[in-house]
């Protein structure tokens, strides 16, 4: 009744030792193909879903953040705190300050309006500004960003900064129109549909100017800001003109980092915000105002460059506002908290669906601990437009 088990279990063990040996050598090769194909994988960019539209609520929110001026992160010390808040402050707190305002917003765009990175204090500019616009790619919202007087101060020229932060996930900048000679790197605008589902869905109704407003130039033998020049101007012009010739003329909002020469009058004009600091701005007066008015869309401007200046003050019927400063190695004042600005469009609701924009809004958020809403202000009230069915 008993059988003798010995033989065939020996064999049965080595075929078993066999089957053991292939199957490792096969999840060896297995593994080896896998880091073969992730070492020679193209890796693709993330993109944003385009083109950029309204929510079905029939709003638009942009989260607005100038003046960044990231380093090298960690090790990189906070300018302007207090001594007592100096030992645990580095460029994490600006990092950890962009993500709780993308948390608390929830925007449908991020626009960096300049000195991303401060140049002078990062060693690797591709690594500072992966750093610096994490938050961003990590939410996975469209951003824009444009260059400021700072960021090519590092391992990247101008030119080169806007062609890769081109290529980073989710962003939606661009280095320049295409088939227009122009000043400059980080001249585009950006189109917002209507809500899907509305007559206004396949129709940009508002427009986004994004402008490269330089470093730094001698004119005269005088060191001075660099400016927006004509051939910058000629191609918004044209755009914009393009652009009007929808349904309704859509309202437009344009982003710079160097405030123009007519911003210092409003010191005596009036202005809603904090007015701290003298505005730095070139010599030269190219005229971007005198376009801006012409063209006749343009709303409101967003600026950076001076980060005590927190203001938005009307010329000539468009407002200039400053996004504050943002980041913690960038100059600012101990006990005057870090800042980033919102802009709010609401559609027009029509008898059936959304129709153009009725109203902008903008508002400011403190680094204060309750990210604490400031100086909120219609910018912008137009109407949106007819309804269709009349
Ligand atoms: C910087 O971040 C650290 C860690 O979250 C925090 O303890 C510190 O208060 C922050 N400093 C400032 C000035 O916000
Ligand atoms: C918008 O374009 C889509 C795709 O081409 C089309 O299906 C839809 O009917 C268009 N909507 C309007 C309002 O024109
Ligand atoms: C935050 O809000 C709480 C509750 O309103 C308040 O007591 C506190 O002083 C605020 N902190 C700051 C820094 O504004």
């Amino acid at each position: 009744m008993s059988r003798r088990p010995s033989r065939p279990a020996l064999s049965d063990l080595l075929l078993l030792l066999l089957i053991l040996l292939f199957s490792l050598l096969l999840s060896f090769l297995f593994w080896k193909a896998i880091e073969v194909g992730a070492d020679s994988a193209v890796r693709v960019k993330k993109s944003a879903e385009l083109p950029l539209r309204f929510r079905y609520d029939g709003t638009f929110k942009i989260l607005q953040v100038a003046d960044m001026h990231f380093g090298n992160g960690a090790v990189t010390r906070c300018r302007d705190v207090f001594p007592s808040e100096s030992a645990r402050c580095s460029d994490l707190n600006t990092t950890q300050f962009l993500r709780r305002m993308i948390e608390a917003e929830k925007p449908d765009l991020v626009a960096f309006t300049g000195d991303n990175i401060f140049g002078t204090s990062a060693t690797d500019a591709a690594e500072s500004l992966f750093q610096v616009f994490r938050p961003a790619m990590e939410s996975r919202i469209p951003w824009a960003a444009i260059l400021g007087n700072h960021d090519q101060e590092s391992t990247m020229t101008r030119g080169e900064l806007m062609s890769f932060i081109s290529l980073m996930d989710y962003s939606i900048s661009q280095l320049n129109p295409p088939s227009f000679k122009i000043d400059g790197f980080g001249n585009y605008d950006i189109r917002v549909h209507g809500a899907f589902s509305s007559e206004m869905a396949n129709t940009s109704v508002l427009n986004l100017y994004f402008l490269d407003s330089g470093d730094r130039a001698m004119v005269g033998g005088v060191r001075t800001y660099g400016w927006i020049r004509e051939s910058q101007l000629a191609w918004l012009r044209t755009a914009s003109q393009k652009l009007q010739q929808g349904i309704f003329p859509a309202p437009a909002l344009s982003f710079f980092h160097i405030p123009i020469p007519e911003v210092r009058n409003l010191w005596y004009t009036g202005f809603v915000g904090k007015y701290q600091e003298a505005v730095a701005c070139s010599i030269v007066n190219s005229g971007v105002l005198k376009s801006l008015v012409s063209m006749g869309d343009v709303k409101a401007v967003f600026l950076g460059h001076d980060h005590l200046n927190d203001f938005c003050g009307n010329i000539d019927g468009i407002w200039f506002c400053y996004g504050g400063g943002f980041g913690y190695h960038g100059y600012g004042r101990a006990g005057w908290p870090r800042r980033g600005r919102v802009i709010s469009v609401q559609l027009r609701k029509g008898k059936k669906e959304w129709m153009g924009v009725e109203t902008i809004r903008t508002w400011k958020r403190l680094d204060d601990g309750n990210l604490s809403k400031i100086d909120e202000q219609v910018i912008w009230s137009g109407g949106g437009g007819e309804d269709l069915d009349h």
